[in-house]
């Protein structure tokens, strides 16, 4: 189990600012809302609430749910006008319906098997109007598994320097998972700390997670293609 989202939540809230450009992910998410007409939407996976507070401010009448109350808690302190519940993806349950269901930040690689990916997609598609919206990003089997070089980040933060040092391994025990193994050092003034985080997420090729969607009866728009990652654009039919 990771603690990028409890232990580690203020700095993962911090370093992501740096290394995250949230503008530019809310105007992809912004124009494709206006496009189809979309006004109350609900995001999954909302962390600490980077997006929700441009979605707010932007007049969407928005709702976030994450599973880590220590995300959660910076969000309702960050977006004090925002609208946060706990909750775990695969078992979403709500008494109204959205427009739009977004999971953000590609979130849903910490479902890992089969059943979970089912009762996301399930849950995601009750929570839905008829011809509701539903966008998430994936990591892409076929380039993650190309390449599992480490690599190493180094964040300078207003009184802080957070390094992360990042080693990947194949783990396939329930579909194209893989372990990420994160050394955090944290320097602050004369005081360096240590964290070992150790996470399984799951990518996808593009031919599961259209039989993923056409399972739990999404129709599939588009697929916006971006890197190591995908994103999909689906309507509830
Ligand atoms: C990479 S972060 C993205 C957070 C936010 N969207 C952003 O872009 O900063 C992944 C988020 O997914 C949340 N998460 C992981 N597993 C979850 C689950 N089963 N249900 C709901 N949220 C989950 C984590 O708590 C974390 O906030």
């Amino acid at each position: 189990m990771t603690i990028l989202y409890s232990t580690l939540a203020n700095v993962y809230h911090e370093m992501y600012q740096h290394i995250f450009d949230y503008d530019k992910e809310f105007d992809f998410y912004d124009s494709l809302l206006k496009k189809n007409d979309c006004h109350m939407i609900l995001e999954v996976g909302c962390g600490s609430g980077m997006l929700a507070r441009r979605f707010i401010n932007n007049e969407y009448d928005y709702m976030g749910l994450d599973l880590y109350y220590e995300m959660l808690e910076i969000a309702c302190s960050e977006v004090r006008s925002g609208c946060f519940f706990q909750g775990d993806m695969r078992k979403l349950e709500f008494d109204r319906q959205f427009d739009a269901v977004l999971i953000t930040g590609r979130s849903i690689a910490y479902v890992t098997d089969n059943r979970g990916i089912m009762d996301t997609l399930e849950g995601v598609h009750k929570a839905l109007k008829d011809n509701g919206l539903f966008v998430f990003g994936v990591f892409e089997a076929n380039a993650i598994f190309d390449n599992f070089d480490d690599f190493e980040q180094t964040i300078e933060l207003n009184n802080k320097i957070v390094r992360r040092l990042s080693r990947m391994e194949k783990n396939l025990s329930t579909g194209w998972t893989y372990d990420w193994y994160a050394k955090y050092i944290i320097e602050e003034g004369n005081s360096t700390t240590e964290f070992d985080d150790v996470t399984t997420l799951r990518a996808f090729t593009r031919d599961e997670i259209r039989l993923f969607l056409k399972l739990s009866n999404f129709a599939l728009k588009e697929i916006i293609e971006e890197g190591k990652a995908f994103t999909l654009v689906a309507k509830k039919s």
